[in-house]
């Protein structure tokens, strides 16, 4: 899949973590485990650091990354706060909530693709936050994947990816979490925006925040081009083979289907068994599902079946998170 790997995963020990530490005060690349996704960290302050990940991931420069900070006292330094961004901040962080605020002049418009504003988020992984508290610096960081492809949830599929672009993988184990963090505009406090669903919820952030908060753009509507988020492309995360969506997936049609096709099933299958058969959690709970979501479809796109069909998850909250990947990994 990719040229020969010469990047090498590292564990997380004091002395690893000081030298990553300095490789990223000198302005390198490093990968690092979050509890969403693996992200491609560089100093947030320095434009020629965070052209890199740009050349590696193969990313538009019309993309904006998100800034990972480890205090509450980093966020005014990049952005300019409000009150209901500090509401969200003490409830949720650390963990997968990205705030987007009014950008600060310190950060290179490069990280905010020229935009005014700057996505902010504080993440809960262990190394992660050790790693940010020792470099003492704000690190931008987008998923750790090629551009467009489905994002990584641990070590190795960052070196499949990234391996032959980057030096330095620190291994965190797998992702607890496994889709990447909800994204709220705040930029109008008064008018919240959700940019992207996550395991943080519509209903969990009007609750802290009492007032309405609008819905992300629809992958559908994305996909005509209208009220395109940046970044937010309709196709994103998506595997090399074709996928198909089904509200329900049947056993009969799954047994049916000639060998070369694919089923994901939600839950494991009473009965039916083979090759071509796959679930993401043995009970269909979702936070599993979550977890396994992008491991699955990169394992079952490398055994190249012809298409992929994957069951949507029902309900709402996190099956809207779990199903706005699944419409932009089946977007054509
Ligand atoms: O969970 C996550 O958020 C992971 C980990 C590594 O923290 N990061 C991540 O970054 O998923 P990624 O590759 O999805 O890219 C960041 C996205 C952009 O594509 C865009 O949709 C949004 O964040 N974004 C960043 N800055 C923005 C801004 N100023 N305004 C609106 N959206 C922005
Ligand atoms: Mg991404």
């Amino acid at each position: 899949m990719t040229a020969k790997s010469t990047a090498r995963l590292l564990r997380g020990t004091p002395s690893t973590l000081a030298r990553l530490a300095r490789r990223l005060r000198a302005g390198d690349l490093v990968a690092v485990p979050t509890e969403t996704v693996y992200g491609l960290a560089a100093n947030a302050l320095d434009a020629r650091a965070c052209r890199k990940i740009f050349t590696a991931k193969g990313r538009p420069a019309n993309d904006p990354l998100i800034v990972h900070i480890h205090a509450l006292a980093q966020l005014s330094q990049v952005a300019e706060i409000n009150a209901a961004a500090l509401k969200l901040a003490k409830k949720f962080w650390p963990g997968p909530l990205t705030l987007v605020l009014p950008k600060k002049p310190i950060v290179p418009s490069l990280v905010s693709a020229g935009l005014p504003s700057v996505a902010v988020r504080m993440p809960s992984h262990p190394l992660f936050r050790r790693l940010l508290k020792l470099t003492g610096l704000p690190l931008a960081a987008p998923s750790a994947n090629r551009f467009g492809y489905v994002s990584p949830t641990t070590a190795e599929h960052v070196r499949a990816g990234l391996g032959n672009k980057i030096k330095s993988i620190l291994d965190g184990g797998p992702c607890t979490i496994g889709l990447e963090s909800t994204i709220v505009d705040l930029r109008d406090p008064r008018h919240p925006r959700l940019l992207r669903p996550g395991v943080i919820t519509r209903a969990q952030l009007e609750r802290t925040l009492g007032v309405r908060v609008l819905a992300a753009p629809s992958a559908a509507k994305a996909k005509t081009g209208a009220q395109l988020a940046p970044g937010l492309l309709a196709r994103h995360y998506s595997p090399r083979t074709p996928v198909t969506l089904h509200a329900k997936l049947s056993r009969a049609a799954a047994q049916r289907s000639p060998a070369g096709e694919a089923w994901v099933f939600l839950a494991q299958p009473r009965v039916v068994a083979g090759k071509n058969i796959f679930w993401l959690d043995a009970n269909g709970d979702l936070p599993g599902v979550a977890r396994r979501l992008f491991a699955t479809m990169r394992r079952v796109d490398a055994l190249r079946f012809t298409r992929i069909h994957v069951e949507l998850a029902r309900g709402k909250g996190l099956a809207d998170a779990i199903n706005d990947r699944l419409r932009r990994a089946s977007a054509v």
